[in-house]
């Protein structure tokens, strides 16, 4: 079986859903269910054996190794993170704590667990880590996307956090021979997503008739990826990656994110108008830019395609759509997801 962490945020739940559908080998989710987690994605998996659910934390090393020792993974996959850039500006504590010092423990708990493993075992296991492009930090209009040779410089203290995780991960391969892999992937996009990031923030708010918050001047630009194609992206690599290597991870979809905005809109006037028929963008506000914030992310995703033959299914086109079919159809799951702490969340970062 295959010990997935985070597998209860976005990604994270998106892939254990795939997995599951595609693989008859178990997967133990070992999720903190911070205000980002929520098992009503893993729903539609209550009776199947093959998951299994332990609320934890990736940062408790009695945990970490007991799960390890009992269940015998042949591959650790780690999506648990704390993700949003803005909760990093008001509070990067967090972020140190599990982004840093919960890949570190969890990285320690794998090597001892993985010394003790038999020779056989020991040289099929993967340490696979899921990080973001936003480690490379910011990029002019006419620079190159980001390559895997690209130079850290990550300029928030989420990507900063993610950044000293990746580091941990590639050291633990250099000096113990930890099988290690990773991922950095731009913008993921789709079902399950948490309404505190762009694009399901715009669809909810844009259907409840409140205003769709712009940063600054909406020029700044992010590659797209459907959130499927993430996963199937880890999926090859877990397969096929050589270890040691990072993978860059994207859509080839870049978009300024008031196109991106505007695509939303023009999509919610032709299945959802509004009862006064004007369109949604009429909504648009333009609010107090973000602090720090990167203008460019860009990625060249060539080794994966070349070297794993990897491509994504989505164009940003047919991806966004099926995004808001999927949150016009799924009603019962924003309604818990948008309740108290999630209301606390949109007054502390746009105000009343
Ligand atoms: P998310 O915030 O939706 O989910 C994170 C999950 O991790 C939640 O279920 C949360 O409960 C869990 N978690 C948080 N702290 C934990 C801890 N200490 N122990 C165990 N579980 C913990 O995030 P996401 O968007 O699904 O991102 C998953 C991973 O992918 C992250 O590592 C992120 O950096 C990376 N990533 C995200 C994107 C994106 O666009 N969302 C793009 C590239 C990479
Ligand atoms: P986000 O979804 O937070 O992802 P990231 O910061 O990791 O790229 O934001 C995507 C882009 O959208 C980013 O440039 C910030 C911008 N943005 C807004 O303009 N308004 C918003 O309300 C939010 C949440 C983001």
């Amino acid at each position: 079986m295959i010990l997935v962490t985070g597998g209860a945020g976005f990604i994270g739940g998106n892939f254990v859903l795939d997995w599951l559908k595609l693989n008859a080998e178990p997967v133990v989710n070992l999720d903190k269910l911070t205000y980002a987690g929520n098992l009503d994605t893993l729903k539609s998996l209550e009776s199947d054996t093959r998951h299994k659910f332990v609320r934890g934390d990736i940062g408790e090393r009695e945990l970490v190794s007991r799960l390890l020792a009992d269940y015998k993974p042949r591959a650790v996959i780690n999506f648990a993170a704390e993700s949003h850039v803005d909760r990093s500006i008001h509070g990067p504590g967090d972020f140190i704590q599990t982004n840093v010092m919960g890949t570190f423990n969890l990285l320690e708990a794998t090597r001892h667990y993985w010394n003790d493993l038999s020779v056989v075992d020991k040289a099929r296991f993967r340490f696979l880590h899921v990080s973001t492009d936003e480690v490379y930090g910011t990029l002019a209009a006419d620079d190159a996307p980001f390559a895997e040779t690209n130079a850290y410089e990550p300029n928030s203290p989420y990507s900063a956090s993610k950044a000293a995780s990746d580091h941990l991960v590639r050291a633990w391969h250099h000096t113990y021979g930890l099988p290690v892999l990773t991922t950095n992937c731009s913008n993921n996009y789709g079902p399950y997503h948490f309404p505190e990031k762009l694009i399901p923030l715009v669809i909810l708010n844009a259907l409840a008739g409140k205003p769709l918050p712009i940063y600054g001047d909406g020029q700044q630009i992010r590659d797209w990826l459907y959130v499927k194609d993430h996963c199937s992206a880890i999926r090859r690599v877990l397969e096929s990656g050589s270890i040691g290597e990072t993978y860059n991870v994207g859509g080839w979809n870049e978009k300024a994110n008031l196109e991106v905005v505007h695509t939303i809109c023009a999509l919610l006037d032709e299945l959802q108008p509004r009862v006064d028929r004007k369109s949604y963008s009429e909504q648009i506000t333009f609010v107090q830019d973000r602090p720090g914030h990167d203008r460019r992310y860009a990625i060249d995703a060539r080794k994966l395609e070349r070297e794993l033959g990897w491509k994504p299914a989505e164009t940003f086109e047919t991806g966004i759509r099926k995004t808001i079919e999927w949150y016009l159809a799924s009603h019962d799951w924003i309604q818990n997801v948008t309740s108290g702490a999630y209301r606390d969340w949109l007054s502390k970062q746009y105000g009343a």
